[in-house]
């Protein structure tokens, strides 16, 4: 990999926090597009990435071979169609949440990679914030004990600005809704803690908005390691908050309430046995500062794509199991009834949930 990567940005929205993350590490990327339909976001965008070429079409990205790794974050829609073309032009990718709209476009990404040999980033950005990296390092060195219950709010604003645009709110151009586009990051942050979801109870609906698809959602969960999770989403909120909580054995975690950050620090690590509280703050004192968001999963895609591969980055499967718990929650909430993981590859949603 040439040092450093050529990264061509796909859409000029989000796609302007992706253009900030990788100024931050100037010795590992180079951004040289900025691709938006409309040359206006084009050229402002390519401004804040300081000599990227403003573009309007993608063909023009995937036909320049100096172009490394294609970063997507266009409408929902166009996740899964861009990220197969982009590897189909040899490029590696970072794709934006939902990478997919079903298991099977998902399965068609991977099989995609493995024909071209390149591999695909999907953006989970949440857990590169120094409370979620502190919850994680005790992870690692054994002191969380067995997982209990972990309690999950994505209570956010979102109105009619929101959904002026035209893609939002709707199953063909987001979809989904919050299930899809707003908690899927909360849900993201159990499976690293407290295993994959195992199985899930949903009750979901439209409550807030005139839209399509979903604002509000109670939703029950189990991890295969046990964990009950609970996750309670609204877009109707005053204000946008969001919130981790988990009880572990040995420990009691709380988050901050940024909503776009709530990996962010400090949590607060309440030892369930007082007299080992100091035994965790000796550990909590040691935990490296991260570099945070996109910039922090960016530094690590630098890295993976440089050999390593112990590393805190979400893989692939992450996002296919994301998929794969959105397809569940669908299926759970419309057929009442509770539903186990993994669904076989036949199962009714598996060519997408959207009606
Ligand atoms: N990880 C996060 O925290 C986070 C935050 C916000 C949005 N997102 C995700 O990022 C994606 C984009 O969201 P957004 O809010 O930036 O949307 P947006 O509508 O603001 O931006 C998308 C841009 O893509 C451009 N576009 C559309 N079709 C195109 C095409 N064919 N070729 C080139 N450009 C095209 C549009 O002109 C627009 O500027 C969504 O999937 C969203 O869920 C993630």
């Amino acid at each position: 990999m040439s040092k450093p990567i050529k990264v061509a940005v796909l859409g000029a929205g989000i796609g302007r926090s992706h253009i900030s993350g990788y100024a931050a590490l100037p010795d590992h990327y180079e951004v040289v597009y900025v691709c938006d339909l409309d040359p206006v976001k084009a050229s402002a965008g390519a401004k804040l990435a300081q000599g990227a070429r403003p573009v309007t079409a993608v063909a023009e990205v995937f036909a320049d071979q100096s172009v490394d790794l294609v970063d997507i974050c266009l409408p929902p829609h166009l996740h899964a169609p861009m990220t197969i073309a982009a590897l189909d032009a040899g490029k590696h990718v970072v794709c934006e949440k939902p990478i997919a709209g079903s298991m099977a476009d998902v399965a068609r990404i991977a099989a995609a990679a493995s024909r071209a040999g390149r591999q695909v980033f999907p953006v989970f950005q949440y857990r590169y914030g120094a409370g979620y990296r502190a919850a994680h390092a005790l992870r690692e060195k054994g002191m969380l004990g067995k997982p209990y219950v972990m309690a999950l709010e994505t209570h956010w604003q979102r109105g009619p600005d929101y959904y002026a645009e035209r893609w939002r709110g709707s199953w063909k151009g987001e979809l989904g809704g919050a299930i899809v586009s707003h908690a899927i990051h909360a849900h993201n942050l159990v499976t690293l803690l407290a295993g994959n979801i195992r199985s899930v109870a949903a009750f979901i609906d439209t409550r807030v908005n005139p839209i399509e698809t979903e604002d509000c959602a109670a939703i029950s969960m189990q991890t295969v390691e046990g964990a009950l999770v609970t996750s309670s989403i609204t877009l109707g909120a005053a204000g946008s908050k969001s919130r981790f909580r988990a009880c572990f054995e040995h420990v009691t975690i709380t988050s901050g309430t940024e909503p776009y950050h709530v990996g962010a620090g400090p949590w607060i690590f309440t030892a369930t046995d007082p007299a080992r509280q100091a035994e965790f703050d000796a550990v909590l004192a040691t935990v490296p500062v991260v570099r945070e968001r996109f910039a922090g999963q960016f530094a690590d895609i630098w890295q993976r794509l440089n050999g390593e591969h112990d590393l805190y980055l979400p893989v692939f499967a992450e996002a296919e199991h994301s998929i794969e718990l959105i397809t569940a929650l669908y299926d759970s909430a419309r057929n009442a009834r509770i539903v186990t993981l993994p669904l076989p590859t036949d199962h009714a949603l598996a060519n997408g949930w959207q009606q």
